[in-house]
């Protein structure tokens, strides 16, 4: 039965809502359907691309209705670069998914009682509101239907973002709606002069190529960083293009390249050449100072970083006198956040630069109650690394999406520090990790945070209290 719908066209499903992880629900024959880029109220044809037991998943050929909380994309590349897949639904209703995505994974996983959920935190700006962009160079450019039909010959050169699901096929982006105008001009100026002398585009398949990625770093401060990482050690041409990037942009203060001749673009082993400026750039929040090297980890929206450390802060609740565990602390930003309200704070990370940044950020801040270690989690939050420290008063945790390993979660449960504030880019795994905490917490706050909007993801803290 499975193997049959494949292909079938299904005629007017109604979108009835969006489920996780922004899939849009219909059924068929009491089976569910998750259709791509739609809308909750459309009535569409859709061809099914996979058939399973339980669900289908299908693409959406022809809208007969279209449903009113629909808004025209605002960006000419939507529904291809795969980036913000949202813009067809007003923000408010965006917002209001986020939130009952969250309600809606607590009810199903976590298992155990929540207070309502607060309303969600949305986002002043929903357009440019990121401080990071990656785009890269392809001699592999992604031709459109019409491209194609049309016989013609078209430019193949790109700069841009991957196509979901292909590698080796890049959008040419023209704009980009993610980050401020001097990101859109940069770019497109560097592929123009790119074009005019000749310097040649990566080609993903032979490995070779002059111009291979370009990442834009910005920050509320006004401070640009501008990476290029070159494919080839080609001396003349990379001094050609850094040139042209300084004359043209005299604002960039961090100008910066790296010749990466790896399989991949990830350049965290690599060396970086500063061609002029320095080799960060600063980011502020409230009194804070925080030093960004090309390397380092920050949070790509940072106004909405900075509503997401104050609910985090909030719940926390100090007063001055506590001991807190920042767990996951990445390059510390919540623990330097918090460590004026706190008598000692810890943040443990694994990766080493990320607290060695940590470190210089407590010392530029005159911080001098932290104390950062790198390490797995799991291995160095054991009984040994709490009797060299003393007991947390409150643990904030802050994991990657796919949540704490269980050992942590055995080893908070172990420590019961009064309070927890769990923060988590993933509720799934969150409420999983919530579950197992419910042997000895209860949730207090659930409050959910827009920090990407035009995209489904959601951030949320929770406060958990130890039971009495
Ligand atoms: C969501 S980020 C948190 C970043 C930080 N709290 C912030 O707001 O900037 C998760 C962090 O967990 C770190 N991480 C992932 N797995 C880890 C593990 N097993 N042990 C320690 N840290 C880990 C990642 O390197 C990353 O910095």
């Amino acid at each position: 039965m499975s193997r049959k719908m494949k292909n079938k066209v299904l005629e007017n499903l109604t979108i009835e809502r969006i489920a996780s992880e922004g899939k849009s629900v219909a059924h068929y024959n009491g089976k569910v359907v998750f259709v791509q880029q739609v809308a909750p109220g459309d009535v569409v044809d859709v061809r099914v691309r996979k058939a399973k037991s339980s669900f289908m998943e299908a693409d959406a050929i022809k809208i007969h209705e279209y449903s009113k909380d629909r808004v025209e994309p605002f960006c000419k590349h939507f529904g291809v670069c795969g980036g913000c897949k949202w813009q067809h639904i007003n923000y408010d209703l965006q917002l209001s998914y986020k939130r009952q995505q969250v309600i809606d994974q607590f009810e199903r996983i976590a298992k155990t009682p929540i207070p309502e959920v607060m309303p969600i935190i949305g986002s002043q700006e929903t357009q440019y509101y990121r401080n990071k962009m990656d785009f890269t160079f392809s001699n592999n450019r992604w031709l459109t239907r019409e491209e194609i039909d049309s016989g013609e010959t078209f430019e193949r050169n790109a700069l841009g973002f991957h196509i979901p699901k292909r590698f080796d096929k890049i959008v040419d982006i023209e704009h980009c709606y993610l980050q401020g105008n001097l990101s859109n001009d940069v770019r497109n100026a560097l592929r123009d002069f790119a074009l005019k002398n000749n310097i040649s585009f990566f080609d993903m398949i032979q490995q070779n190529g002059v111009l291979r990625n370009l990442i834009i770093r910005t920050s509320s401060t006004g401070e640009i960083m501008v990476i290029v990482q070159f494919g080839e050690d080609q001396p003349e041409e990379i001094q050609k293009v850094m040139q042209f990037l300084a004359d043209t942009f005299p604002n960039i203060t961090s100008l910066l390249y790296i010749i990466n001749l790896k399989k991949n673009e990830t350049f965290h082993d690599q060396d970086i050449h500063v061609f002029q400026g320095r080799d960060y750039i600063i980011e502020g929040m409230e009194d804070l100072e925080f030093r960004i090297g090309p390397k380092s980890f920050y949070q790509t929206n940072s106004e909405q970083a900075y509503q997401l450390y104050k609910v985090a802060r909030e719940f926390a609740e100090l007063k001055g006198d506590e001991v807190v565990y920042d767990l996951y602390t990445g390059t510390g930003t919540i623990a330097n956040f918090v460590a004026k309200k706190a008598k000692q704070v810890i943040g443990i990370e694994y990766v080493e630069e990320a607290i060695e940044d940590a470190k210089l950020n407590s010392k530029i801040n005159k911080l001098d109650n932290t104390l950062f270690y790198a390490g797995d989690m799991k291995d160095i939050l054991n009984d040994d690394f709490i009797q060299k420290h003393q007991q947390p008063d409150v643990i904030i945790t802050d994991p990657p999406r796919a949540g704490m390993h269980e050992d942590v979660v055995n080893m908070l449960l172990k420590l019961e520090a009064p309070k927890i504030v769990y923060v988590s880019c993933n509720p799934a795994t969150q409420a999983r990790d919530v579950a197992l905490l419910g042997e000895k917490y209860q949730v207090d706050k659930v409050q959910p945070v827009d920090m990407f909007p035009q995209t489904y993801h959601v951030e949320n803290v929770v406060l958990l209290t130890l039971n009495s």
